[in-house]
Order: C-alpha cells, then sequence, then structure tokens
C-alpha cells in the first residue's frame, strides 16, 4: 500500500484521478488539495464525487506521503515540484512544465521563464508504454499531454523503422474537458454546442513542440509535422486523423504485422481490424488507446482515439505509478 497525494484535485483531472485512485486497490489516498474550496468535501465541487476533504495546500502533509500528482495550470506545477520532490517525495506531474527539455523551448512555448530548469534534464517523459523500464527509478514523471497521447503512440512503430518520408499531417477532434474547468469564452456553452472550431492550427499550439521532441528522438529522419486540433461539442474524448507517407514497398499486410508486432502485449493499446476506424466509442471511460490503420493511393491514414482524461492524463498518469512501484500496469485502471 502506498500513500498518494493529489494537488489541484478540484479540476478536471484531479476529478478524474480521485475517482479512480479511490478504487485502487494498492493506494491510499493520503489527502487532496484545493486553494479555492479548501474546508469544504470534493463532493461539494462535484456531486458524483466521494467525500473527500480538501485541504489548502499549503497544509499538504507531504510526510509520510509516497507519491504526490500534481494537476495544475503549467507555470504553478513546477515549484510545487521542487518542493515535493526536496520532501522526498516522487512527482507525477500532469501539466507541461516537465515535457520540454529545452528550458528556453519552453519559454518561447510558455511565454514564462521555467520555474525549474535544473530538474529538466531528469524528468521521464512518461508514455508508460515506451518509458516503463526506466519508471522504477524515476522521481519525476511528466506526463503527456493528451493531444501528444493520442498522436505519438500511434507513430511509434512507423518511427522506429525511420519509414515516414515527409511532414506528418495531425488533424485532431477534442472533446472540451480538454480545456480544463476554467470558463473561457472558447468553451463557453453557446460557442461551443453545434459547431466546431479548428484552433491553433498549422503549428503554433504547444503541442506541436512537445510532439516534435519526441520525434526527433525516435526517428534519424524527424520528420516536421503540421497540427491542426479542433474542439467539438463533447465533453470527452480524442480522435486523432493522422496523415504519413511512407517508403516504397509498405502495404496494408506489412503495415498491420507492425503494428500488430509492436502493441501485441499491449493492455491499452487497441489495434483495430483492417477496416475500422478509431471513434470516441472505442475509448471513451477507459484507459485505452485505439489506433485504425487504412492506406489510400500511397498515404497512410491513422486514426487513434484515446480518453483526453484518462490515457490522455489521469489515466496514464496511474499507469506510471502503478510502473513506478512495481504494481502491475493495469491495475486501478478501466480496460
Ligand atoms: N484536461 C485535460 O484533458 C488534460 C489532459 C492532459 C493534461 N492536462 C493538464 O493537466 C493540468 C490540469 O488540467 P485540468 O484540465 O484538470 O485543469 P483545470 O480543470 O483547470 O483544474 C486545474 C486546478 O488547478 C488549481 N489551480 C491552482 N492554481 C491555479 C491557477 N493559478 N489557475 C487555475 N487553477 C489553479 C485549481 O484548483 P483550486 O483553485 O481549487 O486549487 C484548478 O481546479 C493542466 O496543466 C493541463 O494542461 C489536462
Amino acid at each position: 500500500m502506498i500513500e498518494v497525494g493529489v494537488i489541484g484535485a478540484t479540476g478536471y483531472t484531479g476529478l478524474e484521478l480521485i475517482r479512480l485512485l479511490v478504487n485502487h486497490p494498492q493506494v491510499n489516498l493520503h489527502f487532496a488539495t484545493s486553494k479555492s474550496r479548501a474546508g469544504e468535501n470534493l463532493s461539494a465541487v462535484f456531486p458524483s464525487a466521494a467525500d473527500i476533504p480538501l485541504i489548502d495546500p499549503e497544509k499538504a502533509p507531504l510526510k509520510g506521503t509516497d507519491v504526490v500528482y500534481l494537476c495544475l495550470p503549467h507555470a504553478e506545477s513546477a515549484s510545487v515540484a521542487v518542493e515535493a520532490l526536496d520532501a522526498g517525495l516522487r512527482v507525477i506531474d500532469l501539466s507541461a512544465d516537465f515535457r520540454l527539455r529545452d528550458a528556453a523551448i519552453y519559454q518561447q512555448w510558455y511565454k514564462v521563464e521555467h520555474p525549474a530548469p535544473e530538474l529538466l534534464a531528469e524528468a521521464v517523459y512518461g508514455l508508460t508504454e515506451v518509458v516503463r523500464d526506466d519508471l522504477p527509478e524515476a522521481r519525476l514523471i511528466a506526463n503527456p499531454g493528451c493531444y501528444p497521447t493520442s498522436v505519438l503512440l500511434p507513430l511509434k512503430p512507423l518511427l522506429d523503422q525511420d519509414a515516414i518520408t515527409d511532414t506528418i499531417i495531425v488533424d485532431s477532434k477534442s472533446g472540451v474537458s480538454g480545456a480544463g474547468r476554467k470558463p473561457k469564452q472558447m468553451t463557453h456553452y453557446v460557442e461551443v454546442e453545434g459547431n466546431l472550431s479548428p484552433y491553433s492550427i498549422g503549428r503554433v499550439h504547444r503541442h506541436l513542440p512537445e510532439m516534435e521532441q519526441v520525434v526527433s528522438w525516435w526517428s534519424q529522419k524527424a520528420p516536421a509535422m503540421i497540427f491542426s486540433p479542433h474542439l467539438i461539442p463533447a465533453p470527452r474524448g480524442i480522435v486523432s486523423t493522422i496523415y504519413v507517407q511512407l517508403d516504397a514497398g509498405w502495404n496494408e499486410a506489412k503495415l498491420f504485422d507492425l503494428y500488430n508486432q509492436a502493441y501485441r502485449n499491449e493492455a491499452f493499446i487497441h489495434v483495430l481490424a483492417a477496416g475500422e476506424t478509431a471513434t470516441y466509442a472505442h475509448v471513451n471511460y477507459t484507459n485505452r488507446c485505439a489506433i485504425g490503420l487504412a492506406l489510400a493511393e500511397g498515404t497512410l491514414i491513422i486514426t487513434s482515439a484515446i480518453d483526453n482524461l484518462i490515457k490522455g492524463a489521469s489515466g496514464q498518469a496511474i499507469q506510471n505509478m502503478n510502473a513506478m512501484f512495481g504494481f502491475d500496469e493495469t491495475v486501478g485502471l478501466p480496460q
């Protein structure tokens, strides 16, 4: 049994994390914090939640805690991570603060000086299926972004083969919980319902440098990306449609063989049968990533679906914790 804390429990990822952690057989939820609702129960914020007391983050009992999850906005997380690491805890950060290795690139994209650049080299970029061997020793895990999770897992087998010959084009559709709970005009019901909005298209979304960084780790050729996210009127879920140009010699049978080999032992990665495309219905409320493959005139069209709050955030964070502490990776997670 390990003792865990959740900082930023009143956000969407915090709620999802607690919902899963309270049913995890090897975890005791030691504390959950909120600045804005300290002194109340989580059920006062979310009626469906358990009666978990919310405490002020300043009073978080770090002593006696093994691991803490940070469910805070970027730039808020890093200083809390420093404090928790100094107190001897292990940290799983759901924000973007430790995902980019280069503090200058972080500053360029997040418009703020990195609060703890000395930790960037140490942080493990937590795509569990890829880095599970590093997790038992890790002190600090940078949980990947939701869009990057949906894009990188299906690209990995091809990048490992250096099979991609041109710019990767990604078109992603996200439900509104991806934007967090703090209201913004773009996420207002009236703006979202009945609408579909492309935003930050091309090469301007903050998840672009995160994805290109990882692509460059995996492939000598490091193809560039065009990334166009869309907001759709659904509460949760991401579908990414990814267009990839391949070396000559790839056919459908060879591609399915590559993917089925790469992911045959993965509990959470589902390579769909030929002719099937990945949808929200394959993944929502689960920790799965569903991957569909289709070839059209030599272009590979990958469809990839995840639940942004589970595989794209809190579920992957728990999968990382499971690997970190030597538990079965699937424990406590909806398959
Ligand atoms: N939503 C997703 O699908 C998703 C997926 C992957 C990663 N992430 C990342 O995970 C982190 C949490 O995301 P989320 O969607 O749970 O966010 P959220 O719904 O906006 O919640 C963030 C929580 O952080 C706390 N907080 C502390 N300082 C804050 C500040 N200065 N401004 C706003 N909130 C502050 C708030 O709780 P109190 O005020 O009560 O303390 C708030 O409930 C973010 O960094 C996000 O980018 C989100």
